[in-house]
């Protein structure tokens, strides 16, 4: 059997996405484990459903802490777990191009939209989506990329389109957006994890 790859998960939040991947990875052919959870920010519900799957979790706070530390801190984590690649999970941090080259070819995204359209920096939450609507586009979706050090331009691995639909609010589209994140975030995963084995093995 193929060696499953050992995945962090960063997030800040509810962790819908979180556990999407966590419920994928339960599936004996999965090429992946979620190994750890980490959140910059404690109290959130990604924490809780890491405990109930009983995957070791850690709160990273940020505020007021200088950003290598920080970072030191998380990679620190991650390496104590054996971690191989990691998934951002609605991570609300910028990761400094430092920790992007040390992980280099090791970071999954996932996106509110069709990247490359609608992404960069200020691009993040409702901004997408009310960007989406006011610019009249017909169709949005979402999009799980590779990070590179230019936010939110590294290669695309997977998307899927939603439409936009008449009388659509941020929040509407927001849902139906991240009834497909949660789709495909697991495939793109596996699809990844799957070739990163091979490169390795
Ligand atoms: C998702 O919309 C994701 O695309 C974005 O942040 C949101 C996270 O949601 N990066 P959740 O915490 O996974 O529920």
């Amino acid at each position: 059997m193929v060696k499953k790859l050992k995945t962090g998960v960063l997030i800040s939040g509810g962790g819908s996405n979180l556990q999407a991947l966590i419920d994928a990875a339960t599936d004996d052919s999965f090429p992946a484990q979620i190994s750890c959870v980490i959140s910059n920010k404690a109290g959130v519900y990604g924490l809780s459903r890491a405990e109930q799957a009983g995957i070791p979790s850690f709160v990273v706070p940020h505020k007021g802490i200088e950003r290598d530390v920080f970072e030191k801190s998380i990679d620190d984590l991650l390496q104590q777990n054996g971690i191989d690649i990691i998934c951002l999970a609605g991570f609300m941090r910028i990761l400094s191009a430092d920790f992007i080259t040390k992980w280099q070819g090791r970071i999954l995204n996932i996106h509110p939209a069709l990247l490359p359209k609608f992404g960069g920096k200020g691009m993040y939450g409702h901004h997408v989506h009310e960007a989406v609507i006011e610019s009249g586009e017909q169709e949005s979706g979402a999009s799980v990329h590779v990070v590179t050090a230019g936010c939110d331009e590294g290669p695309v691995i997977l998307q899927k389109a939603v439409p936009v639909l008449d009388g659509d609010t941020p929040e509407t589209l927001a849902a139906r957006v991240l009834e497909v994140e949660h789709d495909i975030y697991p495939h793109a995963l596996s699809q990844y994890a799957a070739l990163m084995s091979r490169k390795t093995s």
